[in-house]
C-alpha cells in the first residue's frame, strides 16, 4: 500500500450502517407511515429495540454522537416522561406474537442515568414488549460516570453485554481530546460488570486522533489486551468541524494525516489479531470464540452485529427505525422530540420509503460491509432479474479497477485483500443517492 493510493482514497465517504443513508431521509416519511408500518409487522416478527439516551456529563470534543452535555439531572429525568410515553404508543401497536431477541441502550452515555431510573426503564420495556429468554440487553457505558449501584441496576433488569468507551489511554490524546479517563477508571468498570455477571465486554477505540500515534496506539493497546475483552471495536476518527462546532476546539494542526491514520488502522489490526482476535468487517475484532465471530454478521447504526431480527425500533430523540416497508427516524433536538410524543405518541420527523431497487442494493452493500463479497445467485433467488444490473454496474467498476480492489468472476463479486480498506468506495460505486458535493460535507475520510 503505497502513500500515494492512501492519498488518493482518502476522500469522504459514508459508513454504510444504512442503505440508504441516514442524510438522504425526508420528511416525506411521517408518524402516520411509521404507525401504519409497525401494525403491518408479521405476527411473529423477531425484534430488536434501539433506546437513544442523549446525554453525557460533558462533550468529548470529538464526539459525533446525537448528545448534549448537562451538570443537573433534570434534563436527563425529564426526558424519560416522553421516551416512557413512546415505548408505549409504539408497544401498543407491534403484533401480540413478536418476540425481542436484541436490546441496545445507545447515547450519549445511558450511565448517566440514575440506578432507580436505569430499573424503571428496564421494567417498563419488559412490562410492554415480549423479551426472548436468550435476548441480547447492551449498554453503552461512560466508565467515567460508572457507580457500583448503576452496575446493580444493569444487572438486575438482565444487561448481558456492555460497551465501555476509551478511545485511547495516552495522556497527550486525551488532552487534546477534552476527555481525561484513566486506565483505572476503565479497569474498574470492567470489573463492576464482571463481578456482576456481565461477561460480555466490548471497548470503543478511535484512530486518527489529536496527536496520536503508532507508539502511543500501540501502548493504548497494550493497556486494552490487559483488559481481556471479547470484542473491540476500532472507528477511524471523523472530523466534521462545519456540522459539530465542538470539533472546532481539536486543533486541526495535531491531527494525523491520511498516510498516519492509515498506518495506524494497521497497526492496531496487527496487535488485535496476533493476539488471538479475528477480524469482522471493517472496524470490529472478536474473541474467535465470540457470537459475532461465530454467527452470521450483519450491519446496523451501532455497527456490526449478530441481530438478524425483522424490524429494529428506535426509541428516543433522533433513533432511527428500521422495519421492512423502510427508516423512520424520530426528531433530533430533544424538546422537538417530546412536543411530537406529547401531540401524537410517536415521533418521527423523518425517513425513507423502501421502492424499486434499494432493497437489492441495501442487501448487496451489506453483504460487501460484512463479508467483503457477494453471490449474484445469492442476490437473484431474493430479487429477480433485477440482479443483472448489479453484474453490469460490477463489470464497469471492475473494468476501472486500476488498484486491484475487486475481483469479478462469473458468481459474484469479491474486494481483494488490498481493497478492503477500501470497501466503502466499493460500496459507494453501488449507491445512486450519492452526490459527491453534498458527501463531501457529511462524511469521515475513507482512511
Ligand atoms: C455513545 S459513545 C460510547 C459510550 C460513551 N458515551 C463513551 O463515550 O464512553 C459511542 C462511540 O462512538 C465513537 N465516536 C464518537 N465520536 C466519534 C467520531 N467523531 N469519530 C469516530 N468515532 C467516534 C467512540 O468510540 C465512542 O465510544
Ligand atoms: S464520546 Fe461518549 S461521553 Fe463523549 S460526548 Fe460522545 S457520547 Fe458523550
Amino acid at each position: 500500500m503505497t502513500p500515494d493510493l492512501i492519498k488518493r482514497y482518502a476522500a469522504p465517504v459514508p459508513r454504510y450502517t444504512s442503505y440508504p443513508t441516514a442524510n438522504h431521509f425526508s420528511a416525506a416519511v411521517t408518524a402516520e407511515d411509521y404507525r401504519r408500518w409497525l401494525g403491518e409487522l408479521p405476527q411473529d416478527a423477531a425484534l430488536s429495540l434501539y433506546v437513544h439516551i442523549p446525554y453525557c456529563r460533558e462533550l468529548c470534543w470529538y464526539c459525533g454522537c446525537s448528545t448534549k452535555a448537562t451538570q443537573r439531572y433534570a434534563p436527563v429525568g425529564d426526558y424519560l416522561a416522553p421516551l416512557f410515553a413512546e415505548i408505549e404508543a409504539a408497544a401498543a401497536l407491534v403484533p401480540p406474537g413478536h418476540r425481542v431477541t436484541h436490546i441496545h441502550w445507545g447515547g450519549g452515555s445511558p450511565d448517566i442515568l440514575k440506578p432507580a431510573d436505569i430499573r424503571r426503564l428496564g421494567t417498563l420495556m419488559r412490562s410492554q414488549f415480549s423479551f426472548a429468554p436468550t435476548a441480547e440487553f447492551a449498554v453503552e457505558i461512560d466508565p467515567r460516570l460508572l457507580s457500583e449501584e448503576q452496575a446493580d441496576a444493569f444487572a438486575e433488569i438482565g444487561v448481558n453485554r456492555v460497551s465501555i468507551g476509551v478511545q485511547d489511554f495516552d495522556m497527550a490524546v486525551q488532552r487534546s481530546i477534552g476527555r481525561m479517563q484513566s486506565f483505572e477508571t476503565t479497569s474498574k468498570a470492567v470489573g463492576l460488570f464482571r463481578e456482576r455477571g456481565i461477561r460480555s465486554i466490548n471497548v470503543d477505540l478511535v484512530y486518527g486522533l489529536p496527536r496520536q500515534t503508532e507508539e502511543s496506539a500501540s501502548r493504548t493497546l497494550a493497556q486494552v489486551l490487559e483488559l481481556a475483552p471479547d470484542r473491540v471495536a476500532v472507528f477511524g476518527y471523523a472530523h466534521l468541524p462545519d456540522r459539530l462546532k465542538h470539533q472546532r476546539l481539536i486543533d486541526e494542526s495535531t491531527l494525523p494525516g491520511p498516510v498516519e491514520r492509515f498506518a495506524q488502522a494497521q497497526l492496531i489490526a496487527r496487535h488485535l489479531t496476533d493476539a488471538g482476535y479475528a477480524q469482522l468487517g471493517i472496524d470490529h475484532f472478536a474473541r474467535p470464540s465470540d457470537h459475532l465471530a461465530t454467527g452470521r454478521l450483519a450491519r446496523n447504526f451501532q455497527g456490526y452485529t449478530t441481530d438478524q431480527a425483522d424490524a429494529l425500533l428506535g426509541f428516543g430523540a433522533s433513533a432511527i427505525s428500521r422495519l421492512p416497508h423502510g427508516f423512520a427516524q424520530n426528531a433530533v433536538a430533544v424538546d422537538d422530540y417530546g412536543r411530537r410524543v406529547g401531540t401524537d405518541g410517536l415521533a418521527t420527523a423523518r425517513g425513507h420509503a423502501m421502492h424499486g431497487d434499494d432493497e437489492m442494493r441495501a442487501s448487496l452493500i451489506e453483504q460487501l460491509m460484512c463479508e467483503f463479497s457477494v453471490s449474484w445467485p445469492d442476490l437473484a433467488r431474493r430479487f429477480g432479474a433485477g440482479v443483472e444490473q448489479l453484474r453490469r454496474e460490477a463489470e464497469d467498476l471492475a473494468r476501472n479497477d486500476a488498484d486491484a480492489f475487486v475481483d469479478l468472476h462469473e458468481d459474484g463479486l469479491r474486494v481483494t485483500e488490498k481493497g478492503r480498506p477500501f470497501v466503502r468506495m466499493v460500496c459507494a460505486r453501488f449507491d445512486p443517492y450519492l452526490s459527491a458535493e453534498v458527501e463531501q460535507r457529511r462524511h469521515a475520510l475513507a482512511v
